[in-house]
């Protein structure tokens, strides 16, 4: 595994982005929406970063991934979703990549009628997306690589660790 980006330059970067959206959200009714379970640690940081009174809510999605670097079936359960509407929705996830879940999360929230809907992605992966839509706030953009940690997984291991590293066609 290759260390890619160090705890200590996450921890600056969700800082900054946590001022930028302080002031997006000053005075307005936010509801932040993780997606599970990938957004957990990212989610953690983020909302204590967000000096405004907030909510947070989640949202399963799962591409049934399993043992493979490849999206399986995409499937969304928004039970535990809270009642959002007429409220500013943020929705969190770790990583952007094909950005199908991105787009159908956001779609599945837009039907429960919130002023307004908008997406962070800690992550970015280069020249994989297949949609439109582009997340309106992102920490760092990766190259085409498999990463874990800091909530990312292989497998539903690495989740834990307070860094992201990538693994190499050898370890997959
Ligand atoms: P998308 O729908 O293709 O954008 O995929 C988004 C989901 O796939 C993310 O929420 C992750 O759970 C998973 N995923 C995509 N790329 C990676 C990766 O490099 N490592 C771990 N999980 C990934
Ligand atoms: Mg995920």
């Amino acid at each position: 595994m290759r260390r890619l980006i160090e705890q200590d330059e996450i921890q600056q970067r969700v800082l900054s982005l946590g001022r930028e959206l302080s002031e997006l959200y000053r005075g307005r009714d936010l509801t932040v929406i993780g997606v599970l379970t990938g957004c957990m640690l990212f989610m953690a940081d983020l909302v204590r970063a967000i000096d405004v009174p907030h909510r947070i809510g989640v949202v399963q999605a799962s591409s049934y991934r399993g043992a493979t670097t490849r999206p399986g079936e995409l499937i969304v359960d928004t039970g535990l979703l809270p009642d959002v509407r007429g409220r500013d929705v943020l929705i969190i996830d770790d990583i952007f990549d094909t950005g199908r879940t991105m787009q159908k999360l956001v779609a599945a929230l837009r039907s429960r009628e919130p002023a307004s809907v908008r997406t962070v992605a800690l992550l970015i992966k280069e020249g994989r997306s297949e949609v439109e839509l582009q997340p309106d706030f992102h920490c760092f953009r990766i190259p085409d690589v498999f990463v874990i940690g800091y909530g990312l997984d292989y497998n539903d291991d690495y989740r834990h660790l307070p860094f992201v590293g990538a693994l190499d066609e050898v370890d997959l």
